[in-house]
């Protein structure tokens, strides 16, 4: 199950082009490994969601998402799309109960339950719309170090092995991060990274901007190879001011468009088309594209599409089907603490120059004070110098300590 974000109804839209990929044979495809299996979620519903925030300006409460709902089954893989601002990316902080500096409001369930949050955290995983790399670290140290924080002991060079012949790494196992791999490569890494833990739902925020269609297709193929399923079918939301303006089958959205009175011309991409249908900002007449919109999102309430999803969420909610969860094994702070500092050391170690240049800096500064301090003498006349001494070592060593932010940042 895949709930991915922005760029894919594009590429979406033009997946014919894959299908003969979607039938192979799950036997003729990679191995999968058991860990990637998803048998336990059968389906993740939101109802009700709704975002608010505090507008510095005015002060006044402020809805960035109104009222969003969907429905997204096991093997399904559902593209957000929207103009720049419209929400997406809070929609998925949400769904993935990511903390956002905003009120969050509605149900999300997943099969028919609302888990708490180290179980949701269990099952999915998000990849943020930027790398999070350490580039000193080669391809396969930056999945052993993911697993190793994970607390996964248990076969995890098998799941690293799927991981990279999966994403077409293999080559580029040995390569760091930073030098050796492409823009590509790294998005490619970002997903794998998050899959070593075996999630069932993985959320994806612009998983592949800035890549053709083809690697965007293949990322989301390769999840579903995983899982040994295809994927069954592509649903899309449309969202337009925080608000629902279609969510259902992608190759029903040209219906639901006529149905309304909207007529996507003839060799336009749909994607497009819909895109700025939706977005509002570059009208020339903002009173009327605004009032557009309002229609449009009053059409989508009132239809049959609304109210079949509708009643799917509610079914989906009555319906009794808990979930089980076997965890792992998290590491404790000590596990953690020795994981980090191996992980540094390596880093240090990969960019030895930084480091023996700091080393030899302190060194001379310790030196220096030393015979600073040496030189003073032991009587009363001196414990204004002494203090001062003290003062001057403690301030130094304090503005050298923040120059690591930017590195703890990076490790964060
Ligand atoms: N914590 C916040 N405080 C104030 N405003 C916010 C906050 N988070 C998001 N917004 C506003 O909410 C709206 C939606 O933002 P969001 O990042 O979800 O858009 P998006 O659809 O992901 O855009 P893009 O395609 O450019 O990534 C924007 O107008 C943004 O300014
Ligand atoms: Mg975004």
């Amino acid at each position: 199950m895949r709930v991915s974000s922005t760029e894919c109804l594009g590429n979406a839209l033009n997946y014919s082009a894959f299908k003969p990929y979607l039938r192979m044979d799950i036997e003729q495809r990679p191995v999968a490994e058991k860990h990637f299996l998803n048998t336990t979620v059968h389906k993740i519903s939101w109802s009700g969601l709704t975002v608010a925030i505090k507008d510095r300006r005015t002060g006044q409460t402020r809805n960035i998402l109104d009222n969003v709902e969907g429905l997204v089954n096991s093997g399904d893989c559902c593209a957000v799309m929207g103009p720049s601002g419209c929400g997406k990316t809070t929609l998925l902080n949400a769904l993935a109960r990511r903390p956002i500096n905003a009120t969050v409001d509605g149900r999300v369930c997943i099969n028919s339950t609302q888990l708490p949050d180290a179980a949701f955290r269990h099952v999915t995983s998000f990849v943020e719309d930027h790398d999070t790399f350490i580039g000193s670290l080669t391809v396969r140290e930056t999945l052993q170090f993911a697993s190793k924080l994970a607390g996964i002991t248990h076969e995890s060079q098998a799941r690293i092995d799927t991981l990279l012949k999966s994403f077409g790494l293999v080559d580029q196992a040995s390569a760091l991060v930073e030098k050796g791999i492409s823009k590509g490569q790294k998005r490619r890494l970002a997903v794998a990274e998050r899959l070593v833990t075996g999630p069932k739902i993985l959320f994806l925020d612009e998983p592949t901007s800035g890549l053709d269609s083809v690697p965007v297709f293949t990322l989301s193929a390769t999840y579903a190879t995983l899982q040994s399923a295809t994927i069954s079918s592509l649903s899309l939301l449309l969202l337009s001011a925080g608000k629902t303006q279609y969510f259902g089958a992608r190759s029903a959205v040209i219906d639901y468009c006529e149905g309304i009175g909207v007529t996507i011309p003839q060799r336009v991409n749909p994607a497009d088309f819909l895109l700025e249908l939706v977005n509002i900002d570059f009208s020339q007449d903002i009173t009327a594209a605004s009032q557009r919109i309002a229609d449009l999102q009053s059409l989508w309430q009132a239809s049959n599409n609304a109210q079949l999803l509708c009643e799917s969420i509610l079914a989906t909610d009555r319906s009794s089907e808990g979930l089980s969860i076997q965890a792992d094994d998290k590491p404790g702070i000590g596990g953690q603490l020795m994981t980090l500092l191996q992980r540094s050391f390596l880093k240090a170690y990969r960019d030895i120059m930084a480091y023996t240049f700091r080393l030899v800096m302190y060194m001379g500064l310790a030196i220096l004070m030393g015979t600073l301090w040496l030189q003073l003498d032991r009587n009363q006349d001196s414990i204004q110098l002494l203090i001062n001494a003290l003062l001057v070592s403690c301030g130094f060593m304090a503005f050298m300590a923040v120059t690591y932010v930017p590195a703890f940042i990076e490790d964060h």
